[in-house]
């Protein structure tokens, strides 16, 4: 059994001597020394030696053992440094090299937009109002004076939950839930999500956002409010933008004004995005609040006046970037949206 041991040492160091690789030093160790190696089922054969043999033959399995083993490791050791050599040789350091950074999101267009125009209006003392997207009709409707058979009411025009509740048309609720909280005077905006049964193309779709504004106190005239929408128009557009105001009709306004301001493209020369007229078209409707709309929510039209605005933040978003189609703001493409 001796004889058969040492041959088992010899198999073992020549394999061990010619192994390249330290998954192979793994397998030889297993091979040779593991629970169920050569040397374990070799010595499973001791009880058939004489009593006084085994011991010798024990000893010498254990010295076999330990040398095998430890040349393994020699070789494993051996084996590492080179590897670690030939990892140093190769690796260099580029001083020069400047990794990527991490990509750092920001709003969406849209969302820059709306806080932009909320920011103007705040620097012109007016505070940031929040109303809900599920309105009462009487908000959305009776309260801005729209008559029962408006066509707007129409459900071809407008979203209802029930025949009291809805998805708010456009963001002068909020107008009527501000002067019903705080009376006057008051000077707020509010944007928002806004709501109508639209099929979707490139200028429309069935949810899409304005921002509102209303002023309500002593001796408020459309002067103020044609002011306050030049200051606003060049402020966000720029010096050499100009407002042309036409006579239109809101239920909840008298008089009420649509607004038009020199096309972004062509800076009023006139080209295809504006038809050749020179304007960017109805982009803010505006008025005098209607004194039945301020004495539904409890303030005196004797005593108060005010104007209000509406304008859709889809619209100046798209010509603020020169996007030229609503859907690119809705489709959340990254790629699109990175550009901004
Ligand atoms: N609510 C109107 C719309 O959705 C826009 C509007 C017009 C708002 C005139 C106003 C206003 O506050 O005075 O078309």
């Amino acid at each position: 059994m001796k004889e058969q041991l040492l041959e088992i040492k010899q198999k073992a160091m020549n394999h061990i001597e010619q192994s390249p690789s330290l998954k192979e030093l793994d397998h030889i160790r297993v091979q040779y020394l593991g629970k169920k190696g050569e040397i374990t089922k070799l010595l499973r054969g001791m009880g058939s030696l004489p009593k006084e043999e085994r011991p010798k033959v024990g000893a010498v399995a254990n010295e076999i053992r330990e040398e095998i083993e430890s040349f393994l490791n020699t070789k494993i050791q051996e084996l590492e440094k080179h590897q670690q050599e030939e990892r140093l040789q190769k690796e260099t350091l580029d001083i020069t090299y400047e990794p990527p950074l991490p990509r750092i999101g920001h709003f969406h267009p849209l969302i820059q937009t709306l806080e932009e125009l909320e920011d103007l209006f705040v620097e012109m003392g007016f505070t940031v109002y929040a109303g809900p997207e599920i309105e009462s009709v009487e908000n959305n409707f009776d309260a801005l004076n729209a008559p029962k058979d408006h066509p707007s009411r129409n459900p071809s025009d407008t979203f209802y939950i029930d025949k009291d509740t809805l998805l708010r048309t456009h963001t002068s609720p909020v107008q009527i839930r501000a002067m019903k909280n705080h009376g006057a005077p008051l000077r707020i905006v509010s944007s928002g999500r806004v709501f109508r049964p639209d099929d979707v193309d490139d200028t429309h779709s069935p949810m899409f956002h304005q921002l509102e504004g209303l002023v309500v106190d002593k001796h408020v005239s459309l002067a103020n409010l044609i002011h306050t929408l030049d200051i606003f128009i060049k402020e966000m557009f720029g010096e050499d933008m100009e407002t042309r105001y036409r006579p239109h009709d809101f239920p909840f306004t008298e008089p009420s004004v649509e607004v038009d301001v020199t096309c972004h493209s062509c800076h009023g020369k006139g080209c295809g995005a504006c038809s050749y007229t020179g304007w960017s078209m109805e982009l803010l409707g505006a008025g005098m609040v209607h004194p039945n709309v301020l004495k539904h929510c409890g303030i005196d039209p004797e005593v108060y006046s005010g104007f209000a605005f509406g304008m859709g933040i889809d619209r100046i978003a798209m010509v603020k970037y020169g996007i030229n189609d609503i859907r690119l703001l809705f489709d959340n493409d990254v790629n699109f949206l990175s550009q901004f």
